[in-house]
Order: C-alpha cells, then structure tokens, then sequence
C-alpha cells in the first residue's frame, strides 16, 4: 500500500530516493518524506500530500549527502499529515525508519513502549518499529532491527538508517515485498523492482523474514537469527522504458494499448495456430495430476476475481470440473471446507495483495493444490504456489488494471483449454477452434483499439450521468462486473455490475432517464435473454449502449449505442469485449477531470488485510 526506497552511495540520496518514489507513486500518494545523513546528521523532510509537495520543499532547500530513505503513503492508521508521514524517528531522532505493511499487534507494542517512557509524535503503527529498533540499538543496527522485527506480528518491509552508522542502511522483509537493487559502488532498497529498474537491473528479492545489511559496496543477507544466507541476484528482464508512458498522457492509457503486444507475449510459446496442444511452461501438473482433480477454486480480489469468475466458468464448462469462484477475503471468512483433489487457483497482478496471499495460505493448509496467475515474477503468491503461471504484462503502474486484467483472463482460458485436452473433456474439433480463436486474439484487441473515437463520442455523450448498470449473463457476467469497476475506481461514477437475468428481482427499480445501462449482448447461448432484458430496461425509458459482435445488425434496433467487437468464437468474447469498457472508463474519467492513474482513496496494490 506505501512505497519505501533507499539509497547508499555517491550521490545525493534525495535525488535517487525522490525518482524512486515517483515510480512508487501509484502504490499510495496521500504523503511522502526523506530521511538522509547530511553532513554527519539524520535530516529528516516530510510533507502531507502529494509527492510533488515534497519534491518541491526539496527544490527550495535541498538536503546534500547519503544514505537517505523515502516514503510515500497509503495510510491505514492515521491519516495523511506531516506529521503522521514517513520516515519515523526514535533513539534520539538518531534513527530513521520507512515502513510498507501494517503491526497489528502495534497497541500493546505502544502501550509498553510508552510505559518506558518513549514518546510519541504520530498516531501510526509505523513509529511503535522505530522505536523498538530504538529500544534495543546498542550500537548494531543490523542486531537491533533483527530484534525489534521478532516483536512485531503483522506484515513489514523496513529502511532503517542511524546516525551513528552511517555507512549502513538495514532492510527487512515480512509479508510487504521488498528488494535490494545492486549498483556499482552504490545500493539501492525499494518496495519493488519498477523503482530501481533505471539504476539496475540486478536486485536481490527478499523473502520473509530476511534481513539486508547494505553498504555502498557491499550487500549482506541475513535470516533471523542473524545467520548469512546467500542467494542469487535476480535479472530484471524488463527495460526502464517498459515502465515509462512512452508518450501516453496516462499509465492507463498506454496499459490498455499495450493489450495486443502483451497478449502476443503471454501467447509465446504457449499456443499459435495449428499447435495440437497448448503448452504452459509454469503449469507443472502431471497428466494423471490434471485428470485427478475433482474440484477447482478461483479466489482473488477485486477486478482479479473479475477475471476468476471467468476462469471459472470457462474451466467448468472445458474441463468439465465442478468449479467455484470466491472473493478472497470472503473465502477466509467462510472457512471453507476442502476435500481431496482441490485445486485453487489465485488470480493476482502484483502477486502481493494480502487478502489473495493469505486466502493461499489457508487453502494449501487445508490441503489444496495451489496453482497462481500472477503478474510480478517472484512475487509472494508466486511463491507460495505449488505451479505459477504468468501473464506477461510487464510492469502494470495504472492502479485501475487493464492489462493484466485481460491476461489473466486468457491465461484462465489456456489453462481450461489444456484441462480439456488433457482430460479428453470436449471434442478435438472444438478445443483447435478454441486454440485457434486464442491464436487470433491479438488482431481482435488491435481492432477494438482502432475504435478508439467512437469510444471517446460515446464518453462524451455518457460522461455527465451519475448512475449506471452493466449487464452481463454467463460467460459475460464477469465482464459486467470488471466493466463497472473500471468506471466506478477512475471516473466515480456509481456503476453497478449486475448479473442481466437478476434485473427483475430488484435493480430494474433503478431504470430511470438519468440512470443508463451497458449490456453485454453478443451472439451465443444467452443472447435472446440479453435482449429480453434490454427491452427491460428500453421500457423503462432507460438509455442502453450495446456491446455486440460489430457483424450483428439486429442488436442496433434495441438500443440507443452499440460497440461493436469482432466475431470471436462466444468463450473467448469476454477478452476483447473488455478493452472498449477500460477506453470507456478512461475517456468518461477523462471527460470528468478525474486523476486517471491516482484514483482517490486507492492503490495499485492492497498489502494490508
Ligand atoms: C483493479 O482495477 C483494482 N485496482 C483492484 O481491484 C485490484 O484488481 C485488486 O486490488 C487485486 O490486486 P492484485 O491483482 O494485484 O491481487
């Protein structure tokens, strides 16, 4: 939910720390701040807001020196001030310390901490670690961050630095991802690899309780009990201009035109035209494995469950397997019973989302399979997983998901496909269709993009309404659903996704001029019915926008708007079905004077529980 970095060496640590933040900036940006040595001193800057606020309190009176660590906040436990704002100080504000995650035995820490006199100057769980670390400094810092770490239950990524250490920064890991980006005769720390990839290219990924004690030219892993380990620096395979706008006006934007290019990615190697099978290198399930599963469980959160809803349909209906679809934290709340032969499969973009990864933990506790979608290489649920495969969007900054959104679903349809195959659960015939429908994938996305300006009239026309619905049925109901969240997390508009065959049981009370409808009505076996519904709703004087196969002329006498997609075959049409609805939300939020990439209130990724 925050973004920390650090950096150790030669140059002006607020320089490098600030350009890392930038690139964090769409884990939270609510406020931000510094901590460096300066000239045999811990200076410490901080500002409420956002990054810019503290850029330009460091433009009108820079800090020189380094090492220096920096923040920037989505808040949990206090809200945005300066004073509520990382780094936190203890130990004689001669220890600085930044913090992603959240203590939740934080209140007890505090209350003990205060009784021994430490006194407190924000309402975070972030400043209970600075002074635990506080508490035990006796001169190593390295010792006193081990220690303070085993009194905290929760979730942690730390920079710490000390005044009387100056040559070192200690970074620590638990549960919030954390790597250490390797320089020459310079280091770097941040909460993820986007932040050092235009310094390096090679980062050690820590695991949980892990533990780095960086220098400027050295970096010392630990685990802990404070015993070194050793591991294998990890090869950023993507460019700094991956994560870059490339001339886009927003992250979003670029996100949603990079469909095409990244589905070609994700299809490499895995399926093209004429291929007998689809090959998925991450899957590593035997045959008789695959033949062996009795039941198929999706959990993820938000538009990643969007994409789980369709991966469990299409795997029920492929593979023939009685599958289900529950939202992460729901699933732990249900305490769900697992009988042998389960296999879950967790959708995740950042492969860090909280919920997601402990939804994980409990599943194979419980004697699960664990297979992942996951974005990020080396992620925690990646991790976790007993197989994992990736989509392969690249680095995903727009906090709403589009990209990686799409990927996952084609990623749920691959795996279903080589269920199939593997199972013998649908014709030879029809799983070449279906491979053959994916293969051509990327020219679909390509010509719903070409569509753009129809979007943008569509936007225009649409943008000034409060209210809406999108409707979808089978296959497409997750579609609805990841069509109204789009719109509702970027333009603020109150979209609701609803399944089109409930309408008559309550939301048609909805239907009304000022409150239109999106519905997904493409030829297959619901169409009739999403007509019915659309008539529904056109006799309630409500507007509706149609997305139809662009070869379907019947649909353009039932409504107001259609958006036309190329024909696919009806179990692949959720992928390019999608893109028109992200061009939709982006161009109303547009429309709107929204922050596309920095939504209010949220961030790209939901660490905490
Ligand atoms: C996506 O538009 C949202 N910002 C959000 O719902 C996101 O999909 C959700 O938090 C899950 O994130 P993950 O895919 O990284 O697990």
């Amino acid at each position: 939910m925050c973004g920390i970095v650090g950096y150790i060496g030669g140059r002006r640590a607020t320089e490098i720390c600030l350009a890392g933040l930038r690139r964090l900036e769409y884990r939270g940006y609510d406020s931000a701040g510094v901590a460096v040595m300066s000239k045999g001193k811990l200076v410490v800057r901080k500002k409420v807001g956002k990054l810019q606020v503290l850029a330009d309190s460091l433009e009108a009176e820079p800090i020189e020196g380094a090492p220096g660590i920096g923040h920037t906040r989505w808040a949990t436990h206090g809200k945005p001030s300066d004073a509520n704002s990382h780094p936190h100080l203890a130990c004689g504000d001669k220890i600085a310390l930044v913090h992603n995650g959240i203590i939740e035995n934080y209140a007890e820490l505090k209350e003990q901490l205060m009784a021994r006199g430490c006194v407190f100057r924000s309402e975070t769980d972030t400043e209970v670690i600075a002074h635990l670390v506080g508490k035990y400094y006796e001169g190593d810092l390295l010792a006193a961050v081990i220690r303070a770490a085993k009194d905290c239950e929760g979730a942690y990524a730390l920079a710490v630095i000390c005044e009387d250490e100056p040559d070192v920064m200690i970074a620590a890991r638990l549960k919030s991802p954390l790597v250490v980006g390797l320089g020459e005769g310079e280091n770097f720390i941040a909460s993820d690899m986007l932040a050092v990839r235009p310094e390096t290219d090679q980062v050690y990924v820590l695991d949980n309780d892990e533990f780095a004690k960086v220098t400027r030219d050295r970096v010392e892993l630990f685990g802990p009990e404070g015993q070194r380990i050793e591991k294998e620096p990890y090869v950023i395979p993507w460019d700094a201009a991956a994560a870059g706008k490339m001339g886009h006006e927003k992250f979003m934007h670029k996100e949603i035109h990079e469909q095409p290019g990244c589905i070609r990615d994700t299809l490499a190697g895995r399926v093209a035209a004429g291929m007998e099978e689809i090959s998925l290198e991450g899957l590593t399930m035997s045959e008789d494995e695959i033949k062996q599963v009795q039941r198929v469980l999706f959990t993820a959160c938000g538009t990643a469950y969007h994409a789980g809803m369709y991966g469990r349909f299409v795997m029920e209906r492929l593979a023939g397997i009685p599958s289900e679809v529950d939202l992460a934290s729901e699933l732990r709340a249900r305490d769900p019973v697992i009988l042998d032969n389960t296999l879950a499969i967790i959708v995740s973009q950042s492969g860090e989302t909280a919920d997601s990864l402990e939804g994980l933990l409990e599943l194979r506790e419980k004697g699960a399979k664990i297979g992942s979608i996951v974005n990020v290489v080396d992620s925690a649920i990646a991790r976790e997983s007993h197989w994992t495969v990736y989509t392969k969007a690249g680095p995903e900054i727009g906090v709403a998901s589009t990209k990686a959104y799409t990927l996952q679903c084609l990623v749920a349809l691959m795996l279903a496909v080589r269920f199939a195959e593997v199972r013998g659960s649908k014709p030879k015939a029809e799983l070449e269709e279906l491979r053959e429908g994916i293969a051509r994938l990327p020219a679909a996305v390509e010509a719903t993009l070409e569509n753009e300006q129809q979007i943008v009239e569509l936007a225009e026309k649409y943008q000034q309404y409060d209210d809406c619905l999108f409707l979808g049925r089978g296959v497409s109901f997750g579609s609805a659903m990841e069509g109204a969240l789009k719109l509702k997390e970027i333009s603020y508009v109150h979209a609701e996704g609803y399944a089109a065959g409930e309408m008559k049981h309550g939301p048609i009370a909805l239907i009304a001029p000022e409150c239109y409808t999106v519905a997904i009505a493409v030829r297959g076996e619901v169409y009739e019915k999403m007509l019915g519904n659309i008539q529904e709703v056109k006799a309630r004087d409500g507007k509706v926008i149609a997305v139809a196969f662009e070869d379907d002329e019947d649909i353009k006498q039932h409504v107001d708007d259609v958006i036309p997609i190329p024909r696919v075959p009806e179990l692949i049409a959720p992928i390019p079905v999608q893109v028109p609805l992200q061009l939709f939300a982006y161009h109303v939020a547009k429309f709107r004077g929204e922050d596309i990439d920095q939504p209010r209130n949220l961030a790209k990724t939901v660490t905490v529980e």
